[in-house]
């Protein structure tokens, strides 16, 4: 596929006015469509826009490489993020959008937490649901206290707890407004995801378009 090419989307024009638009991430074999109803709850009445990860592992889409399970293709994962970036930029003229917020889930979560890092410009914060540390040696970044939700689970046996809380301090020490949260939960979403991400979105007026 072209990287100039729109990545396949689905986008939902907002409903009420004065929100952000949300980036729907899925996570390893989701689609477009995954996050939509999460979306729609967190954010009722907010744009949504949800594209499919362009790289496939055994059939299932992500958003990048990975060579293991958490061990990660790094030159993959940079040129993934930029060609997601420039997708969300694309998306921003298209359909008339501000600076969305990224909410992405495990393999979603990890590229929003590499755009934060390589293009802080394009988002206008993040939820990082069950995230690790996306770069062994991140870059540095300025992200001038862009608001970010870190949500782990603490029974998570794909995430090891450090690694989310290494991902939390890379991004604190690049400036960003981060509240990292840890559910009793494994790596799936539950209600108490839903709850945290909605009351987190709620408490955050300033991130209204
Ligand atoms: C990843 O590959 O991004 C993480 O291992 C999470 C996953 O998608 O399973």
């Amino acid at each position: 596929m072209n990287a100039l090419e729109p990545f396949i989307h689905r986008f939902e024009p907002a409903t009420a006015p004065g929100q952000a638009p949300l980036l729907l991430l899925h996570g390893t074999g989701g689609d477009e469509s995954d996050l939509l109803p999460f979306g729609l709850a967190v954010a009722p009445g907010a744009g949504l826009l949800s594209p499919r990860g362009r790289t496939l592992e055994a059939g299932m889409p992500r958003f990048f490489r990975r060579l293991a399970e958490g061990v990660f293709d790094e030159e993959d994962l940079t040129r993934r993020t930029h060609e997601l970036a420039d997708f969300v930029e694309w998306a921003r003229a298209e359909y008339r959008l501000p600076a969305p917020i990224a909410l992405g889930f495990s393999n979603g979560a990890n590229i929003a937490a590499a755009m934060l890092l390589l293009r802080p410009e394009v988002l206008s914060g993040a939820v990082l649901l069950r995230a690790m540390s996306p770069f062994e040696k991140p870059p540095a970044a300025v992200l001038d206290g862009k608001p970010v939700l870190i949500v782990s689970g603490s029974f998570d046996p794909i995430i090891p707890e450090a690694n989310a809380a290494r991902l939390a301090a890379t991004l604190v020490g690049a400036g960003a407004a981060v509240a990292h949260r840890s559910l009793p939960t494994g790596h799936g979403l539950s209600q108490a995801d839903l709850r945290l991400v909605r009351d987190w979105l709620a408490e955050r007026p300033a991130l209204a378009a």
